[in-house]
This record gives structure tokens, C-alpha cells and sequence, in this order.
């Protein structure tokens, strides 16, 4: 028999394969699925602290217009906090996730504010979520912004919510960083107790026909897993107590394998389960069970950096660009 457990930012997992926030993980029945399917771990989707205002916003306008015509329509919202409507549904989401399912279940924050970022995962907390991820992602495009100064507004964040939460802290980052082995030391630093790498984000198109700029939502395919793989390895003998997550690009099990061995305490998969259904999720950790069967593996703690920078026969690897051989190599 594999132990396929492991621990992941001091939770006991029983398979390292998470469930990565998405609408899978904000419908209670998939995430019941997820469950029953032998996922380790469920992250729900992010607080997003936009949408908490925009709502807030839409119930105010609401309710202006009819209390203005209505002035007794007041007594019918009396006690009503405007910033705590769309708080409330996720907060209602993540308590029944707790008492229904038998995992852990992570909550996640995307703040706008300081404020909302505290405020936020301090309720999540409370409400009972086993761990915090934070979703930070900021697009530097203003010019007199340097790089340390976009560095040290997430660091400040984190220093903050860390202050403020006692369950444990994760942070998912953007590879975006001009050095990231030295950043992500500095967020460990600054309080987090385990990485999430990496964030996967949606660049606009062009509408040729009416000139928008449009969102676009691609999913991930196979092979992007090696961006995040190659930093996992190169910062597991960096931050040794550090717990680290991979993310994008997981759609089979031996991928969830390489994420292992390169140092990741925990694989989370979002893309392929969207595709497939929450029971995809059992055939990916029984792809791997039967992977490490194969190769003679006992667990999951034996498989776990057994490849990272310090411990791969070529621990340069890693590091190379290989750029020049890569071409080179190329044939029609
Ligand atoms: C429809 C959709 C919704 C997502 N929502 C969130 C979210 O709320 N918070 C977050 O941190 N990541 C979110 N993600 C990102 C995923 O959690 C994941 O990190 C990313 O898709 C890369 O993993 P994958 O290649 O397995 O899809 C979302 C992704 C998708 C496709």
C-alpha cells in the first residue's frame, strides 16, 4: 500500500492533490464530490474584495431608490452592513464546506484595500477556515513605481494579515518578479508559511470588430507545469520549512508526481477538474499511486524534492536557461 499522505501548511492531507479555487470549489455538492473522489485539501474561491463593493453598491442603489419613494422601506433593512453582503454568502459557503466535508478547507482572499485584506481573512479565519491563501496579483504598470516599491506593498500586506490571523498563511504569487528566489524569501519573511506557485493569469485580447479589449479565459494545458516546477525545485532547498503548492498545468497524474519530486508538499489542480468533473480527481491520485507502485515508491514523503535543486543528479539543471541547446535541438 502508497501512504500517499503529507502535510501541508501543518495540515494533515491524505493525498498531496488540492483542489485550486475555482467555481468547483464554490458549489457545496463538487466540492462533496471532491471530497468523496479522495482530494486532499479544497482552497474555495477568492474573497474578492471588488465584488463585496460592487454588491454593496447595487443593494445602496436599491436602496435609495425605494426609500426614497418608500420611506418606510428603511424598516425593512435596519440592521443591514452594506460591506457585509457578499462577505456573508462565502462565509456561509465555507462553514457548510467545514461541517459537510472530512478535508480541510482553505479559504482565499483577494483584497483591493489594506483594510479588506485584514478585515477579510480575519472573518474567513473565524468562520473556520483550516488555512488563509492569499491571492495577490497586481499589475505594475505605473511608471513610477519601482520594483521594490511593488515588492514591499505585498510584503507589508502580508506582515499585516499575519499580524491579525493565527491559522496558517499561505500566499499564490505571479512568477512576474524580476528576482523571485529573493522575493519569495522575503514574503516567508514577512510571515507566510507555505507558497502557492504559480497564479495563472488571463491576458485581454482586441476585438477587431467593435475595438474592446475583452477578457479571455484559456484554460491550462499540459506542459505549463514546468514553469512552476522549475521554481518549486529551485526554492525547496531554500526555504526548507517552507510549505510550497504547485499550481498550473496539472492534468495528469504523473504530473502531480514531478510536482512531488521537485519539492512540492502539495499539486493543485483546477483546469483539468473544471474539463473532467470532480471525480477526474480519483483517477489523478490513483495515476499516481499506481506511478509510484510502478517505480518502487512507499510514499509520498520518500517522493518529495527527492528531484529538487540540491538532490538532482545535475543540480545545475535547474538553473541553466539551456536556451542555446533547447533551439539547437529543435527538428522539423
Ligand atoms: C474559472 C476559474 C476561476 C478561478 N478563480 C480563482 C480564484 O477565485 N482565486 C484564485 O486564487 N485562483 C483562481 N483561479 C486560478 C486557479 O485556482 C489555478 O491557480 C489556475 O487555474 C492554474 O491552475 P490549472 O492550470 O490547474 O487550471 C481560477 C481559475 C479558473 C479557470
Amino acid at each position: 500500500m502508497t501512504d500517499l499522505t503529507t502535510t501541508y501548511l501543518g495540515l494533515a492531507l491524505r493525498s498531496p492533490l488540492v483542489a485550486s479555487p475555482s467555481p468547483l470549489t464554490g458549489n457545496l455538492n463538487d466540492l462533496v464530490l471532491l471530497d468523496e473522489a479522495g482530494i486532499g485539501a479544497v482552497v474555495l474561491p477568492s474573497l474578492f474584495e471588488e465584488d463585496v463593493e460592487s454588491e454593496a453598491m447595487t443593494f445602496h442603489d436599491r436602496f435609495e431608490d425605494s426609500s426614497g419613494l418608500h420611506p418606510e422601506a428603511l424598516d425593512y433593512f435596519p440592521d443591514v452592513v452594506l460591506s457585509h453582503l457578499g462577505i456573508d454568502r462565502h462565509l456561509r459557503l465555507l462553514q457548510e464546506a467545514v461541517s459537510i466535508l472530512s478535508i480541510p478547507v482553505i479559504a482565499s482572499v483577494n483584497g483591493r484595500s489594506a483594510g479588506g485584506w485584514v478585515d477579510y481573512a480575519t472573518r474567513l479565519a473565524d468562520a473556520g477556515a483550516g488555512a488563509i491563501e492569499l491571492n495577490m496579483y497586481d499589475v505594475a504598470a505605473a511608471p513610477h513605481r519601482s520594483a521594490s516599491d511593488v515588492e514591499q506593498g505585498y510584503l507589508t500586506l502580508v506582515e499585516a494579515v499575519r499580524a491579525a490571523v493565527g491559522v496558517p498563511l499561505s500566499v499564490k504569487l505571479s512568477p512576474y518578479f524580476s528576482s523571485f528566489a529573493n522575493f519569495a524569501g522575503r514574503v516567508v519573511d514577512a510571515g507566510a508559511d507555505g507558497l502557492v506557485l504559480f497564479n495563472r493569469f488571463y491576458q485581454p485580447d482586441l476585438d477587431l470588430r467593435t475595438l474592446d479589449v475583452t477578457p479571455t479565459l484559456d484554460l491550462s494545458h499540459t506542459g505549463e507545469v514546468r514553469l512552476p516546477l522549475r521554481w518549486i525545485a529551485l526554492l525547496r532547498p531554500q526555504l526548507p520549512q517552507t510549505s510550497l503548492a504547485l499550481t498550473s498545468g496539472v492534468h495528469l497524474g504523473t504530473e502531480i508526481a514531478k510536482g512531488l519530486l521537485a519539492g512540492a508538499d502539495a499539486v493543485m489542480s483546477t483546469a483539468e477538474l473544471l474539463r473532467r468533473g470532480p471525480s477526474r480527481a480519483g483517477e489523478l491520485i490513483a495515476e499516481l499511486d499506481s506511478w509510484m507502485d510502478a517505480e518502487g515508491y512507499a510514499s509520498v514523503e520518500q517522493l518529495k524534492g527527492s528531484v529538487a535543486q540540491h538532490t538532482a543528479r545535475d543540480p545545475g539543471a535547474f538553473e541553466r536557461a539551456q536556451y542555446q541547446q533547447v533551439l539547437a535541438a529543435w527538428t522539423r
